[in-house]
């Protein structure tokens, strides 16, 4: 989605503003742009990648090398095709005002005609282009840059988060939020704002979390924050605790390579200090639950998007088995617009990498609205959802920069875990098993690992099927969700059609996909549905299919089933989706890069979705 980022301080701030929008390409965009202050503004704006913007900003040969303060922008369309013209800072009709903008400002159809009435000339398709000359006209009306700022998100219906200059005030910049992240970055004589820390970091890792319906004033060497009345607000200072290593490739091809590869890590900084060998549980203290709560709560509604959601489905799985809740999962876009039944015995969990998902931030929005206790499970330290639940879990899975989610998602599913065996051991799991499992989730890094040391062999499979138009993934219990998610991985950064479906479903309407061309994945581990995953094997076998198996070590059996086959350790049931996914992973990454995709920016995708 669009990104922001924004300089004042003394460095050339062209360069500043060029790095920090390649950090943020990550996050998905079509074109980008870039508005320099001194006395005058100094604007490009460029179709495509940020490399366009560069060349553009060279051909022009001007020497930039005295502009100390700036904003820039990468755009991820919603209103209006990818061009030049639409592409952020958008500048008001006077050429006074510059203005980037994330989200969406829904009234932009009568704004924009109020705006004509009164002179303004609309040159773009952008909903955001208005509010550079809404903020012009309220300027020139108040005389007063921060005034006129004020006035004018007044006006404004829908979401933003803005980062404006003004010619006539040439050592300020003015950020507001309301719906949209934006993250100060304070340095030594120099002070940032961006949409996501990682545009920041590289100056300083000391920031301040703007929050929603706040504005910033921001000068050279000083910021005031304030509410949306105008009154100022007092903010702390916090340290975020990764730096600019965190978020390079080290020495990977690709930054969904290295995630993966990462995971033996994630999992362990996931679980750490949080696995009580003694009582045999999990201790999570942020999710603020007395023993009271959990006699309370009679319901668990999990709720999420895209990968997340597959992590929820997974929670489900385990806390229904172990902890014998019953649990709903729910996509957040549905549950937000259907008027949710919730009662006092329900306890919400919202599950986001980023924390900062639209549909899932107004589910959690909607859930505190009717008075239910709702937890949050996010990546992002100070992220919107981490700051509004009433408490929860950090993944602590560091900054995930590929598009396709990868050892986040491996971080939500261990934390389903702890909750699993925190409510389980509550209720009716006996200390014994506790013990048993938190010693073999201390085990699962080399597990893991061992997954991860089989990527040869998955990438000659991956080279075998890179041609094919359609896959199937096949998995029942709580493999399902995992053979969701290594169909949306596939789909995601190889553009091939995929479906996860629970295996014997297949014969109730896929069957009929089936030929010599389909490739269809199996996750077939030895457990109590071992027979009825074979049946549905030879289901496949019988009409051609080609079979890739995920199944457990020592099984030889199912070599007679399967054209290849994938083995993953013997490992307790609640912890096997942590391995049965990264083959899936690796597979989906091997055949993207076979088929020349751009494997951490897919097409049209953003890394986190602030729009609905
Ligand atoms: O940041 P979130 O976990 O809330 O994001 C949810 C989905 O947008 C995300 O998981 C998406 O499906 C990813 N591209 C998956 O790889």
């Amino acid at each position: 989605m669009c990104g922001i980022v924004g300089y004042i301080g003394t460095k050339a701030a062209t360069s500043v503003l060029l790095k920090g929008l390649k950090r943020l390409e990550y996050r998905g965009y079509d074109s980008s742009g870039i508005a320099l202050l001194n006395s005058h503004l100094f604007v490009c704006k460029k179709k495509g990648k940020i490399a366009s913007l560069e060349n553009e900003l060279i051909d022009l040969k001007t020497d930039l090398s005295g502009y100390t303060v700036g904003i820039a922008h990468t755009r991820w369309a919603t209103h209006g095709e990818p061009s030049d013209l639409n592409a952020h800072p958008h500048v008001s009709s006077s050429g006074k005002i510059a203005v980037v903008h994330n989200g969406i400002i829904e009234n932009f159809p009568l704004l924009r005609e109020k705006l004509i009435s009164k002179g303004y000339s609309i040159k773009t398709q952008t909903d955001s282009e208005i509010i550079a000359h809404l903020i012009d006209y309220y300027v020139c009306k108040y005389e007063d840059f921060l005034t006129g700022v004020f006035v004018a998100l007044e006006k404004l219906e829908g979401t933003y988060g803005i980062a404006v200059l003004s010619e006539d005030y040439p050592d300020r910049i003015i950020a507001a939020r309301n719906g949209s992240p934006l993250i100060l970055g304070v340095g030594e004589g120099e002070i940032l704002i961006a949409s996501d820390a990682s545009a920041i970091v590289e100056y300083t890792r000391r920031v301040v979390y703007i929050d929603e319906r706040e504005v910033v004033d921001i000068q050279r060497d000083s910021y005031q924050t304030y509410d949306l009345l105008q009154k100022r607000v007092d903010k702390c200072v916090e340290d975020i605790d990764w730096d600019i290593e965190t978020i390079g490739k080290k020495g990977y091809d690709h930054f969904m390579l290295k995630e993966i590869y990462e995971q033996a890590e994630s999992i362990q900084n996931t679980c750490r200090g949080r696995l009580l060998h003694e009582t045999g549980t999990s201790r999570l203290d942020g999710l603020n639950l007395k023993n009271e709560d959990f006699t309370r709560i009679e319901r668990i509604i999990l709720i999420a998007c895209g990968t997340s959601w597959h992590s929820a489905l997974i929670g489900e799985y385990l806390i229904e088995e172990y902890a014998r809740i019953p649990v709903d999962v729910e996509y957040a876009s549905e549950f937000r617009y259907k008027n949710p039944i919730l009662t006092p015995s329900d306890l919400v969990i919202v599950i986001s990498q980023s924390g900062e998902t639209a549909d899932t931030l107004a589910a959690l929005r909607e859930a505190k609205q009717k008075g239910v206790h709702v937890l949050g499970v996010t990546n992002i330290v100070g992220s919107t959802i981490a700051r509004e639940s009433d408490g929860g879990v950090y993944s602590h899975a560091g900054p995930e920069i590929g598009v396709a989610s990868t050892k986040a998602f491996t971080s939500q599913v261990m934390v389903m875990i702890m909750i699993t065996i925190m409510f389980a051991r509550k209720y009716d799991m006996s200390l014994e098993t506790g013990q048993l499992l938190v010693e073999k989730i201390e085990k699962l890094p080399n597990l893991i690992q061992s997954m991860l040391d089989t990527a040869h062999d998955i990438k000659k499979i991956a080279l075998i099927y890179s041609n094919a138009s359609n896959f199937l993934y096949l998995g029942r219990g709580v493999q399902f969700p995992v053979a969701l998610e290594g169909a949306l991985k596939l789909k995601e950064i190889s553009y091939i059609h995929a479906e996860g479906y629970p295996a014997a479903e297949m014969k109730h309407g896929p069957i009929a996909l089936i030929d010599e061309n389909l490739p269809v994945i199996f996750i077939a581990l030895k457990d109590s549905i071992y027979g009825k995953i074979i049946s549905n094997m030879q289901e496949v076998r019988a009409r051609g299919g080609k079979i890739i198996a995920i199944a457990t070590e020592g099984d030889d059996l199912i070599r007679d089933y399967a054209d290849h086959v994938i083995y993953v350790p013997q490992v307790d049931r609640m912890l096997s989706p942590l391995l049965t996914v990264v083959p899936l992973q690796l597979l989906s990454y091997y055949i993207a890069v076979e088929r020349g995709c751009n494997v951490d920016q897919p097409r049209n995708l953003a890394k986190s979705v602030t729009v609905e």
